[in-house]
């Protein structure tokens, strides 16, 4: 018979995926049933979904997927703490729209992690604490950001001690992209040599894996993994998709060879691409310790409306009828 995604890497790590709550019914919740280990809340605990204003919680999401999770046995990584995006503008001001001081933002930053940590202690089994804080080009190691210039850099430091405390179980992870660029992986190196000289409870680094069928080659990809595990850290990849368009960031407009179908051509050199990715995370056994994607088929993905938005793109194992593409077949026999 053939082997679930679970079942191919039973013996690896947890396979993962990302959802929305409107992804816990019908084909897709199937779909999580047959092949998944793990979930990751795409949008719900990100501090704008959870924390709209700063007396307000808003668990019902989060409290959806961590139960569809219980009932059916699967693990939970926690996304994400503390990040410059999504995060509403009431965090940084106060009744008068005046800027907060570094006192008031590490309260808020510590009360908004207790709660949410605290609430879900036990159940999580991996938290995102810092998303993305290093810039793409440049030399900064810190990302401007109301966090940085409200709080200074310690800001992450404090991230990963208030979720710490609040379950000390949890293993915590610092995540971003882009991290197979020589120059970005250096600096995220940089900070996470930081955090664990000064003995800061960091114990991961989420890889996000936006990649694409042209990015990244198997040298740079295995350099961030040997790079990272060299500090003692696990490494997780958190966000795996692989794009059929060319991967350039600053590109937001369509090109003539968008061509909006997946071509016979596209769709074997994206199997080839997965079937690369996943021959290394399995040669990184016991330091690689989770692989999560980003979306569950092909039906609905984020990079539907990135860069370009209304593009539709192919980036996961399920086409849009949930049914098993190349790249399944590739990921799963070895
Ligand atoms: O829920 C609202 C809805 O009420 C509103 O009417 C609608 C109008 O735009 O927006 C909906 O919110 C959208 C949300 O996704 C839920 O669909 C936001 O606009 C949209 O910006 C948001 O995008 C998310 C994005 O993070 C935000 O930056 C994507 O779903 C999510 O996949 C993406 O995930 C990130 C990771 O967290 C971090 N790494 C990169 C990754 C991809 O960008």
């Amino acid at each position: 018979a053939q082997k679930s995604l679970k079942e191919a890497y039973a013996a690896y790590f947890p396979v993962g995926v990302a959802v929305a709550p409107r992804n816990l019914a019908g084909a897709d919740a199937e779909l999580i049933r047959a092949q998944f280990s793990s979930l990751t809340p795409e949008n719900a605990m990100k501090m704008g979904p959870i924390h709209p204003a700063p007396d307000r919680y808003f668990w019902q999401d989060a409290d959806q997927i961590v139960g569809f999770a219980e009932q059916n046995g699967l693990k939970v990584r926690g996304h994400t703490l503390c990040w410059h995006n999504q995060t509403p503008s009431w965090f940084f001001t106060d009744g008068e729209g005046k800027q907060v001081t570094r006192e008031v933002l590490l309260d808020r930053l510590k009360e908004h992690i207790q709660t949410v940590v605290g609430r879900y202690k036990g159940k999580l089994y991996a938290w995102d604490v810092v998303n993305e804080a290093v810039p793409d080009g440049g030399t900064d190691i810190y990302r401007r950001s109301k966090f940085l210039e409200i709080i200074g850099e310690d800001y992450i430091e404090k991230a990963f001690e208030f979720a710490h405390a609040a379950d000390p179980n949890a293993r915590l992870f610092y995540n971003d992209y882009n991290t197979e660029s020589d120059s970005k992986r250096e600096r995220i190196f940089q900070l996470l040599k930081k955090l664990k000289d000064k003995k800061i409870p960091v114990h991961g680094v989420g890889l996000q894996g936006h990649w694409s069928i042209y990015e990244p080659t198997a040298a740079a990809l295995e350099e961030s993994i040997r790079k990272f595990a060299g500090l003692g850290l696990e490494v997780q990849i958190t966000e795996l998709d692989v794009s059929v368009y060319p991967k350039e960031h600053a590109r937001r407009e369509r090109q003539p060879s968008d061509s909006d179908v997946l071509t016979k051509e596209m769709e074997a050199r994206q199997a080839e691409k997965y079937q690369m990715l996943f021959d290394i995370f399995r040669k990184y056994k016991g330091t690689l310790t989770g692989v999560t994607f980003w979306n569950v088929s092909d039906k609905t993905t984020w990079l539907d409306n990135f860069p370009v938005r209304g593009r539709k793109d192919y980036p996961l194992l399920f086409d849009q009828n949930s049914s098993p593409k190349e790249a399944f077949y590739k990921v799963v026999t070895f």
